[in-house]
């Protein structure tokens, strides 16, 4: 019993002496770290340790296990002096690897690193919304992206269309005319329309912002100038129309807006946009004057309004007066013809009533001092 109690005492005090000191020997070679505190996201980084040959190397970051792999490259190394010196290193920098660092468990040394993502975003150069970019028809289109933040020449722009990375084209001249944060469309068609997207990398390709741009064609209404129709027929008129999206096209004539009617017909044109064509049948009189076209679209909801189109009507017998004018005139030049002949015959009658005057006078002296009393 007392030789138990006598054991006990002495494990006891071997523990304690091995608690006390043990560690306390060891204590003088407590890890030393050197690398990398802050490093910004996609640069590499380097952390090494050095610790006592008595102690085991096994790295952690918050309490995880860390291992050579897809994250980390661990490497170990036995220096001249009986030292171990491990090194944890990445070649690309995420934020997954910020966090407190460790080789050994033994102690409560860490290595605090630091990754920051760089602080710059891009402001895109929209024409209203949060993505919207507004294209005219067959002109020049620029989409520019800013960064707003840390700057860097080493930065890379990518320009999409869609998930196609593009590029300035090899047209002559160039259609499209991509330039580090801008992009130009030189003759703004319907086929150019569509999602765009710059994308900007840091120099090791780690992406650190993109914007999007929604690109519209704005409505592109286009009338002739004029048009002439015959009074009876049926009149035809087509708007030519681009946009994306489609614009849905309406109609004025003068001021007011033309609806469906029996008189009043909308047909879709070749590329089935509704309503491009403008059927009045039968035309009348009262249809001469100004029409217009207008579109919008649910981006743009401005209507866009074509140039007016003056519609002249021709009178059904159009054709017939120049033929009855002609009658006309041959008419009056009978009559004219007519007449001037009747009064020559008729001077021609009383000149040769006066040129026999004096053959008949001896006749005629009786009655003709009777008809000149009676004038
Ligand atoms: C990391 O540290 C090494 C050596 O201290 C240094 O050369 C390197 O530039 C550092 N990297 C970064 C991204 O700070
Ligand atoms: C580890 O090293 C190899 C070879 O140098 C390299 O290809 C790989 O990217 C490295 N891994 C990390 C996470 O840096
Ligand atoms: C259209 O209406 C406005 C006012 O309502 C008027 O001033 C203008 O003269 C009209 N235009 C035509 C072509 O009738
Ligand atoms: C034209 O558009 C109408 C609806 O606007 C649709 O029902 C029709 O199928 C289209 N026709 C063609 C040929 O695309």
């Amino acid at each position: 019993m007392c030789w138990n109690s006598l054991s006990v005492v002495v494990y006891s005090v071997v523990f304690c002496a091995l608690l006390d000191f043990g560690p306390s020997r060891v204590l003088a070679d407590e890890p030393s770290y050197e690398g990398n505190t802050t490093v910004r996201d996609g640069d590499p980084f380097k952390i090494t340790c050095r610790v006592s040959m008595f102690q085991v190397i096994k790295w952690q970051k918050d309490g995880h296990t860390l291992v050579t792999g897809e994250h980390y490259n661990i490497s170990e190394a036995v220096t001249n002096d009986n030292m171990f010196v491990s090194t944890i290193m990445a070649n690309s920098a995420s934020s997954m690897h910020s966090g407190a660092y460790r080789c050994t468990t033994q102690y409560n040394k860490f290595h605090v690193l630091y990754v920051v993502t760089a602080q710059a975003t891009i402001k895109a150069n929209y024409d209203y919304g949060d993505n919207h970019k507004i294209g005219e028809y067959k002109s020049k289109l620029t989409l520019i992206c800013n960064i707003d933040g840390t700057q860097d020449p080493e930065y890379i722009w990518k320009w999409f269309k869609g998930d196609n990375q593009i590029t300035t084209d090899s047209e002559d001249p160039h259609h499209v005319d991509v330039s580090g944060n801008t992009l130009v469309v030189n003759r703004f068609v319907e086929n150019d329309a569509g999602q765009y997207t710059c994308s900007l990398f840091s120099s090791k390709n780690s992406p650190i912002d993109k914007k999007v741009f929604n690109v519209v064609l704005k409505p592109y209404m286009k009338l002739p100038k004029t048009a002439t129709f015959i009074e009876g027929e049926k009149m035809e008129l087509e708007c030519i129309v681009y946009g994306v999206p489609t614009p849905e096209v309406s109609w004025k004539f003068e001021n007011t807006t033309l609806v469906p009617s029996e008189h009043i017909k909308f047909l879709p044109n070749k590329k089935n946009i509704t309503n491009a064509i403008l059927v009045l049948d039968p035309i009348t009189m009262k249809d001469r004057g100004n029409f217009i076209c207008s579109g919008k679209n649910s981006v743009v909801y401005e209507p866009v309004h074509s140039g007016a189109s003056y519609v002249r009507i021709k009178d059904k017998m159009a054709a017939l007066w120049p033929f009855l004018g002609i009658c006309a005139e041959v008419i009056v030049l009978c009559l004219v013809i007519f007449i001037y002949e009747k009064k020559r015959n008729k001077a021609e009658f009383e000149e040769s009533d006066t040129d026999q005057g004096p053959e008949t006078n001896n006749a005629n002296d009786h009655s003709g001092g009777d008809v000149r009393h009676r004038k």
